[in-house]
């Protein structure tokens, strides 16, 4: 399994750097100066959001050449905007029919980690989540 992941400012760069310190994981950042191209594994997307999100045609080009291989999305945000909160993830997850498998608040706590981890572990095992009464609401 794999991450696919945006940033702007370097939240969702700073969960991963905590994340790889407890689990391995391979991470590919969205760049626009560089081509993904197929992505030989099964990964997830972690997406920032913003109300303006630069890096939707990225997205659309990664989804075009590699849907199958997405398990799902995983959003990050700020609470405070409320209606709004994970809108990126959230419109991705729609446009391509993939889960929102969880969403968490800037660069995520210990506990974000540990969810992450299991929701993971659960699709490289059973190719599904797994919920539980802390994931359940996610799917
Ligand atoms: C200009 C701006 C707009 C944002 N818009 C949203 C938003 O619409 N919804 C949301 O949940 N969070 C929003 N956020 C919060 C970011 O998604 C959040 O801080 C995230 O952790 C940033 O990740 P990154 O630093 O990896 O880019 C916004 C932040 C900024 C600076």
């Amino acid at each position: 399994m794999k991450i696919v992941y945006a940033t702007l400012t370097n939240q969702v760069t700073t969960f991963l750097k905590k994340y790889k310190e407890v689990h391995e994981i391979e991470t590919i950042e969205i760049d626009p100066s560089k081509e993904i191209g197929i992505i030989d594994d099964k990964f997830i997307l972690l997406l920032p959001s913003y109300e303006e999100f630069p890096f939707y045609d990225e997205v659309d080009d990664i989804l075009l050449d590699n849907l199958e291989n997405c398990m799902g999305i995983i959003g990050t945000g700020n609470i405070n905007y409320d209606k709004l909160y994970m809108v990126t993830a959230k419109i991705v997850s729609k446009k391509y029919k993939l889960p929102l498998l969880y969403g968490f608040e800037f660069a995520g706590n210990d506990r974000d980690i540990k969810l992450v981890n299991q929701i993971i572990s659960d699709l490289e095992k059973y190719g599904k989540v797994v919920p539980t009464e802390e994931t359940e609401k996610w799917h």
